[in-house]
């Protein structure tokens, strides 16, 4: 009877796992920033949203990054203006469908790439309460300036405890580095399940939702929904 009462309520936390969703939204120009979306998302279930400029033909890195740079400084003199902020393409996002939301950005002159903050100039409010995750791209430097324009315009978001920075040298290695924050940040378990207490019973293999093994019903695994080897779902506290 108790198997019974565990697999129903596993059951019904599936379903509502599948309700809250991810979304990632990034924006690239040379395509690392999509390479590290495209790295995200073979390893969690998300859906995916690229920001583009309006005007696809501007070469943003000709005459030593001028044109990046004046759209940047635009930026800067009137952050709180629309008219500072360059076109981009009208983008329709569903945000009902989504808790939690990764922004994936370059970094250009210190900051997040304007037409980045075009969209979330356009849209913070909708993130409004929702777990925001922030990973930047960069040659090399660092990204502490692009972390508070994330804030600035996604001012009511609840931001992951760290931001992820993945820099030219490390760039090749951004599946590890994806994957050990995910961890760290708990995105697992916010896209899941937090907030119910049941005991699995007995040792078995445990498999996330995305069939990776994590470990077995006696280890310390992170709280969340998980299927057993012999198919059963099951939860951990
Ligand atoms: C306009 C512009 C300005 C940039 N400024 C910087 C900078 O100040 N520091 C840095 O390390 N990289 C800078 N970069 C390099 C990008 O941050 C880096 O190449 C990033 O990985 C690009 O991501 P993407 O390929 O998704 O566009 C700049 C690139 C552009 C186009």
């Amino acid at each position: 009877m108790k198997r019974l009462v565990l697999l129903l309520a596993a059951v019904t936390l599936i379903g509502m796992a599948a309700a809250a969703r991810g979304l990632v939204v990034y924006y690239s120009f040379t395509g690392s920033c999509r390479a590290i979306a495209q790295s995200l998302a073979d390893q969690v279930t998300v859906d995916m949203v690229e920001v583009q400029p309006a005007d696809e033909n501007v070469d943003y890195a000709a005459n030593g990054y001028a044109i990046g740079d004046a759209l940047i400084d635009r930026i800067n003199n009137n952050p709180n203006s629309a008219d500072s902020y360059p076109a981009v393409k009208p983008v329709s996002v569903d945000w009902s469908h989504y808790d939690t939301v990764v922004i994936i950005a370059p970094l250009w002159w210190s900051h997040m790439a304007a037409p980045m903050q075009s969209f979330l100039f356009a849209n913070g409010s909708a993130l409004a309460g929702k777990n925001i995750g922030l990973i930047v791209s960069s040659h090399s430097s660092g990204i502490a300036i692009v972390s508070s324009d994330a804030r600035r315009l996604v001012p009511d978001g609840d931001f992951f405890s760290r931001d992820l920075w993945i820099n030219r040298a490390s760039h090749a290695n951004r599946g590890t580095l994806i994957s050990d924050w995910l961890d760290e940040v708990g995105y697992r378990t916010v896209t899941a399940v937090t907030d119910v207490h049941i005991d699995a019973p007995g040792v078995e293999p445990l498999y996330d939702l995305n069939g990776r093994y994590v470990g077995t019903t006696g280890d310390n695994v992170p709280r969340g929904v998980y299927v057993t080897a012999s198919g059963r779902k099951t939860a951990r506290l």
